[in-house]
């Protein structure tokens, strides 16, 4: 059996949505060859297992534990799985952490996680691999305050509606669609409640678009699926209220752009250095064109999620997929393990 360490819940705001994923994730395991133990991080930060305080230490012999804190027990893991979203679980850092204590982990590497994490640095490094982007303004609290009135022009030059969001979170989490000039202030100040880095992006019209990667050197990409919805943009509560929105798979686009978004999606997961999963959404504009907008190294799993479908089209069903992403986090310790570093 190898036991596979669950992270859920965590620091950020996309908390509940972790748990959700991290539940669609325990219904898929394969517990015939793998051993599920779940950690669910809590808000404050504080590690818990089966209710008691515990944390991740390196063993002698290059394994990894789980440690309780309050009788030192230790219980064996030899894989991580997080679940996690957002900042503090997606961004590197529990990678890192990942990585310092010497355990496999499913998922992007501590680089790939913390680019794609921000969509700021994301775009420079989508633009640099020539993949078309939306343009888009950014600022900090200190930029906004001493260079207002030059990035007001700049913002004005992406023409309206833009939208204002936190350099690095997701779940559409402090992002607002800005129609009109006077509403612009109150929503990079919304955005800087979530973090001190905030894109003002031109707004674009048509479908949302997503493709699912799996693999580290083959890839497999899925076809792509729309998200379609009633709203007026993807918010929070059209993604994750029963009902609000619907996947469609294949994308009901012609072919040659459906290939067109693969194809990026493949370049963009690349670009980052991806490893393990990704997903990579898209705007497709109504003349055919599409516009890579993030790439999410880790999807939501969640049962209105959009991964887990997109692979199974791609005909890698769910329980298939986790033990894909396990043994492709086995897979790259094992390589890393005799570089000389
Ligand atoms: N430039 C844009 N033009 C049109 N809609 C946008 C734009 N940016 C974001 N949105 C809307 O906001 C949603 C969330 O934005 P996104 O950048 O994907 O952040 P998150 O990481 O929170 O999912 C998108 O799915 C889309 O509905
Ligand atoms: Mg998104």
């Amino acid at each position: 059996m190898i036991d596979v360490l669950i992270l859920m819940g965590g620091r950020s705001s996309e908390h509940d949505v972790s748990r959700s994923s991290a539940e669609g994730v325990l219904g898929a395991i394969d517990r015939s060859r793998f051993h599920p133990r779940v950690v669910a991080i809590r808000r404050d930060g504080v590690w818990l297992h089966d209710g008691t305080p515990v944390a991740l230490c390196p063993l002698s012999g290059g394994r990894a534990g789980l440690i309780a804190l309050d009788s030192g027990a230790v219980e064996a893991v030899d894989v991580v799985f997080p679940v996690l979203h957002g900042p503090f679980g997606e961004d590197g850092t529990v990678q890192g952490l990942c990585e310092t204590v010497g355990v496999p982990y499913v998922g992007a590497g501590v680089a790939a996680s913390a680019v794609a994490m921000d969509k700021a640095l994301f775009k420079q490094l989508a633009l640099q691999a020539g993949l078309p982007v939306a343009e888009a303004v950014t600022l900090t609290p200190r930029t906004w305050e001493l260079e207002g009135d030059a990035l007001r022009e700049r913002i004005a030059a992406l023409g309206l509606p833009v939208f204002t969001k936190p350099a690095r979170l997701g779940s559409s989490i402090g992002i607002t669609r800005v129609a009109t000039v006077d509403a612009l202030d109150a929503a990079i100040q919304e955005a800087f409640l979530h973090d001190d880095l905030v894109l003002v992006e031109r707004g674009l019209s048509g479908r949302e678009v997503e493709v699912g990667v799996l693999g580290d050197d083959d890839l497999t990409v899925s076809p792509p699926g729309q998200i379609a919805f009633d709203a007026d943009w993807y918010d929070f509560e059209t993604k994750y209220q029963a009902g609000r929105a619907e996947l469609m798979i294949p994308a009901p686009i012609p072919d040659d752009v459906a290939e067109r978004t693969r194809e990026l999606a493949a370049r963009a997961y690349r670009a980052a250095g991806c490893e393990g999963m990704g997903r990579i959404d898209f705007f497709v504009t109504d003349d055919g064109q599409a516009v890579v907008s993030e790439l999410n190294t880790i999807p939501g799993f969640t049962p209105t999620s959009a991964y887990p479908s997109l692979m199974a089209a791609a005909g890698v069903p769910y329980t298939e997929l986790v033990t894909r992403l396990i043994e492709l986090a086995m897979a790259r310790h094992q390589r890393h393990a005799v570089l000389r570093r």
